[in-house]
C-alpha cells in the first residue's frame, strides 16, 4: 500500500519492530528509518535506511517507481541508519546523482562508504527543481552531526528534518493523528534527552531560524510524521532546548549494601515533605537512557553512590559519564553516599555532576556504614533544601 504524504510524496521507509538497542540507548518501542520519494519530471530519494532494511524500502519504491529512474537520493545525513544502503541503492539508481552537504557531507560520505559516486553538493540557499516540486537545502550542522540537513518541499510545505523532531517508535501507522500522541511524545522527550540535548542552543538558533517558514508536515527520519500537532513537537523542542522541566527531583543512585538506598529513600522523604514530584531510580537496574529522558523534564537531581576503593560504583560512574556528555541544561542537583573508611563517592559524583554543567546549591551529605535514623535526618534536609530550591 502506497503511503502518501502530498501528491507525488511518499514514504518509503521501514520499520524495525526490534530493535532495542540504539548504540546505547535503549529502544524499547523499536524504530523507524523514514525514507521519503519525490516523483515528479524528477524523481528524488530522501534518504536511505539501515543497510539491513534495504530490500524493505527497495520493496516500497517500486511499488511507486522503478527504482533504477530514480535522478537524485538526497543524503541528509551520513549516520549509517539513514545512509547505510547507500551503495546497494546507488547502485540501482545507477543514474542518480548524490546531494549531500559541501561542508561536511562530500567528505563524511566519502570517507564512510570510501565511495566515487556523482557527489552533487549543497549549501545554505542551494535549490532544486524537480518540476512542480521544487526543493530546498538547510544544512543544520551539529543537529546532529556536522553533516546534518533538512531538505524542505517549499510548494508542499514539508520540511524533511532528518533526526530532528523523531522519535524511536516503530508502529504500523505514519502519522501523529493515527497513533496515541502521549506515547509519541514520550519517545520524542526521550529522543531529545539523549540524542539532541547537548546542542540544545543550536536547536534554540534553528527554532529561531524556522519561524517565519511554513511546515505543513514534519517529516522527520525517525518515528512519526507531524501533520495535526506540528505546534506541539515544535514547542516542546523549545521548551526541552531552554531547560527548565517540571518541579521534580529525580533521585538516580547506586548501593552496596542498602545504606545509600537508605540515603535515597530519606532524600525522597525530604522532597516530599516540600509536596514537589520525585523518581527514584536504582541505576544498577534502571535504564540510563530513560532516566535521561526524566532528567530533561525535570528542574533538580540528586545522585547517590556508595563509595568503592574511594570513588564511586561503576553504574554510577557509567551514569554520570553518559550525563556529562549529554550537558543537561539549567538543572540543579546535589550528591549523597555511604562509605566505610575513607570515603570519596560524594566528592567525586559532584565534581561529575559540575562538570556536566549542574549547579550545585546544596551540599552533598556522606554517611559512614549503615545510617541511624538519626543521620538520614541530613539526606531529608538536603532532599527538602533541593525541593525548596525548585518549589517556588
Ligand atoms: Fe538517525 Fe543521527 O541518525
Amino acid at each position: 500500500m502506497k503511503i502518501a504524504l502530498a501528491e507525488g510524496i511518499y514514504w518509503v521507509g521501514a520499520v524495525d519492530w526490534n530493535i532495542r538497542d540504539f548504540h546505547g540507548y535503549s529502544t524499547h518501542r523499536g524504530s523507524t528509518y523514514n525514507a521519503y520519494l519525490i516523483v515528479d519530471d524528477k524523481i528524488a530519494l530522501i534518504d536511505t535506511v539501515k543497510a539491513s532494511f534495504f530490500n524493505e524500502m527497495l520493496g516500497r519504491i517500486s511499488e511507486v517507481v522503478d527504482p533504477s529512474k530514480i535522478d537524485y537520493v538526497i543524503s541528509n545525513h551520513v549516520e549509517m541508519d539513514h545512509s547505510g544502503s547507500l551503495p546497494q541503492m546507488m547502485k540501482v539508481a545507477a543514474k542518480a546523482k548524490l546531494i549531500t552537504t559541501e561542508k561536511f557531507g562530500e567528505a563524511g560520505l566519502k570517507k564512510c562508504f570510501h565511495c566515487d559516486w556523482p557527489l552533487l553538493p549543497v549549501k545554505e540557499g542551494s535549490e532544486l527543481s524537480l518540476g512542480r516540486h521544487k526543493l530546498s537545502f538547510i544544512p543544520l550542522p551539529m543537529l546532529h552531526w556536522p553533516d546534518s540537513m533538512a531538505t524542505y518541499c517549499t510548494d508542499a510545505s514539508i520540511m524533511f528534518c532528518n533526526d530532528a523532531f523523531g522519535q524511536h517508535f516503530a508502529s504500523s501507522r505514519r502519522f501523529d493523528d493515527e497513533v496515541d500522541l502521549a506515547v509519541v511524545m514520550q519517545e520524542a522527550v526521550k529522543y531529545y534527552a539523549n540524542i539532541l540535548m547537548p546542542f540544545s542552543g543550536l536547536v534554540l538558533k534553528a527554532l529561531d531560524r524556522l519561524k517565519g517558514v511554513k511546515m505543513d508536515i514534519i517529516a522527520p527520519s525517525h518515528g512519526i510524521i507531524w501533520r495535526s500537532h506540528r505546534d506541539r513537537i515544535v514547542s516542546a523542542y523549545a521548551e526541552w532546548a531552554k531547560g527548565g522541566g517540571r518541579k521534580k527531583v529525580v533521585i538516580p543512585y547506586s548501593t552496596m549494601w542498602g545504606s545509600t538506598e537508605k540515603m535515597a529513600l530519606a532524600v525522597a522523604e525530604g522532597v516530599a515533605s516540600q509536596n514537589v514530584e520525585y523518581a527514584l531510580y536504582d541505576l544498577a537496574k534502571s535504564d540510563r537512557s530513560d532516566i535521561i529522558a526524566d532528567i530533561l523534564t525535570s528542574k533538580a537531581l540528586a545522585v547517590g553512590s556508595a563509595t568503592l576503593n574511594n570513588g564511586m560504583l561503576p553504574s554510577s560512574a557509567a551514569f554520570l559519564t553518559y550525563l556529562r556528555g549529554l550537558k543537561p541544561v539549567g538543572k540543579i542537583g546535589a550528591a549523597f553516599g555511604s562509605y566505610g573508611w575513607g570515603g570519596g563517592a560524594v566528592k567525586v559524583v559532584e565534581e561529575e555532576l559540575k562538570l556536566a554543567g549542574v549547579e550545585l546549591p546544596v551540599p552533598g551529605v556522606s554517611l559512614r556504614y549503615v545510617p541511624e535514623p538519626g543521620e538520614l535526618e541530613q539526606c531529608r534536609s538536603l532532599g527538602q533544601a533541593l525541593a525548596a530550591r525548585i518549589a517556588g
